[in-house]
């Protein structure tokens, strides 16, 4: 059989951070002592952490260099302008306002614009852009295609708006309850799919007939132009800076949290180009966030986003980056174990309810694996199903719970932090888990928050 192709690591290892194997009695007793929820276990207690790709990337020689560069004055710092003209190089809007992370964009903007009874439009809301939306007492509503959730279809694109679905939604709502309409790239909710220009283009051409603010959530900006030029015709031989920039040529802003394709552990910011519409989010941020030219943020970390963004469109960093995720699928596919294909960029994603068809959904399987996968080898992973998004109907009891349509775990690979080896670890962990499965069980909730319960829910193994 082919093997899988390795992706070489393009970058030289100059400071390491030791991580240490933990032994089977600590990792039982850690995931006692968590009540079984992996948020709930110290950092220190786990061997290779993809609980998420998010603030987790290993900064270059550049960026740490730059933090020497800091200009820690109030207003006005140097390292602001160095920003500005980054975001302005890359996405090619008028203004930039940084926030010290990608909520606080999506909070401001949508304080801006956003009121009650009005709906927000996205292929699928990442969890803080809906949570944000409806603390303005809005509706966060999907469009993206059905294919998104099948894990099946090999569509190239799976982060697609429909198009036609949200024409028939601006028609059915009206326009003027629609402040704007957002397209995340890639689609991190619906397994990092990335969103084709040919979509981009059409999403866009739909907003400005109906003069709706076309808005990116754009973290993953990098990857998804890197799926252009591999997938989409005609992009092959394009530069990755000009696909980036020719997706932000069709939209009015962006909300960016730099924790991703900043490449950086803190920041974020918003950049647009209505001057009326900046002068109020410049406003909103003064109050909450810090000064127009620091937005929370120190000038050090300032400097640091600055240069993430430009490395981050390099190709060969992109093609790793890519090819990690790939390279960790196809291990896992030759083994028969169920992923979400084709595989994203940032993440592999397994189909929990299929690896442990003897669990019923009630009994969460996806959580079920995190726990066996850490128990296992000491790793973490996310489960991305019935504990974080199942819900009671309100009334009615005793309520039957609602789970979503796919009962997931990420695997989320931080930037540039684990190597080839890291990932056939990981692959050989999961292959002895799926050999054995029939021995993993199911779990009930003992307590839980009334939101967001998946960070602080305790458990009990059935
Ligand atoms: C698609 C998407 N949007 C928004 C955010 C929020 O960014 P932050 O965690 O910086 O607030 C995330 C974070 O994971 C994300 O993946």
């Amino acid at each position: 059989m082919r093997a899988a192709k390795r992706p070489v690591e393009p970058y030289r290892i100059k400071v390491v951070e030791p991580i240490r194997k933990i032994s089977r009695q600590d990792r039982e007793s850690a995931l006692r002592r968590a009540g079984f929820n992996i948020f709930r276990i110290p950092a220190e207690k786990v061997f290779i952490d993809l609980l998420t790709d998010s603030g987790t990337s290993a900064m270059s020689d550049r960026q740490w260099s730059g933090l020497m560069v800091g200009d820690e004055s109030y207003a006005g710092a140097k390292n602001f302008f160095n920003l500005e003209a980054a975001v302005k190089t890359v996405f090619g809007y008028r203004h930039v306002i940084p926030t010290h992370q990608g909520r606080a964009a999506e909070r401001i903007l949508f304080e801006a614009l956003v009121k009650r009874g009005d709906y927000v439009p996205n292929n699928i809301h990442f969890d803080t852009t809906r949570a944000n939306v409806e603390a303005r007492g809005a509706k966060a509503v999907d469009l993206v295609h059905d294919r998104a959730y099948d894990p099946d279809s090999g569509h190239p694109f799976k982060g697609n708006m429909d198009v036609e679905k949200l024409e028939r939604f601006i028609r059915a709502k009206g326009a003027e309850k629609i402040p704007l309409a957002m397209l995340t790239i890639t689609n991190n909710s619906g397994g990092g799919q990335p969103v084709s220009l040919e979509n981009v283009e059409a999403v866009s051409r739909v907003c400005r007939r109906h003069r709706v603010p076309f808005f990116f959530d754009a973290c993953r900006f990098a990857e998804n132009a890197y799926f252009i030029k591999k997938r989409e015709r005609g992009y092959g031989r394009r530069e990755m800076a000009g696909i980036a920039r020719k997706v932000f040529s069709f939209g009015d802003g962006a909300t960016m949290s730099a924790k991703k394709d900043g490449l950086v552990n803190i920041g974020g910011f918003l950049t647009l180009n209505d001057d009326e519409l900046a002068r109020r989010l410049k406003e909103l941020l003064i109050i909450g966030e810090g000064f127009p030219t620091y937005g929370g943020l120190a000038g050090r970390d300032l400097e640091a986003m600055a240069r993430g963004l430009i490395e981050v469109l390099d190709e060969d960093y992109l093609e790793h980056r890519v090819g990690q995720a790939a390279y960790l699928a196809e291990l896992l596919d030759r083994d028969g174990i169920p992923i979400f294909k084709p595989v994203g960029g940032h993440a592999v994603y397994l189909l929990a309810d299929r690896f442990l068809p003897h669990i019923p959904r009630r009994e969460y399987p996806g959580w079920a694996l995190t726990i066996a996968l850490y128990r296992e080898s000491g790793i973490r992973a996310v489960e991305i199903g019935g504990v974080m998004f199942g819900r009671k109907e309100k009334g009615g009891a005793p309520a039957e719970e609602i789970f979503p349509r796919l009962e997931m775990v990420r695997l989320a690979i931080p930037r540039r932090v684990y190597t080839v080896s890291h990932l056939d670890y990981v692959a050989e962990a999961l292959s002895r888990i799926y050999h054995n499965r029939d021995g993993i069980r199911g779990l009930k909730i003992i307590r839980q928050a009334s939101s967001l319960r998946h960070f602080t829910a305790e458990f009990e193994e059935l």
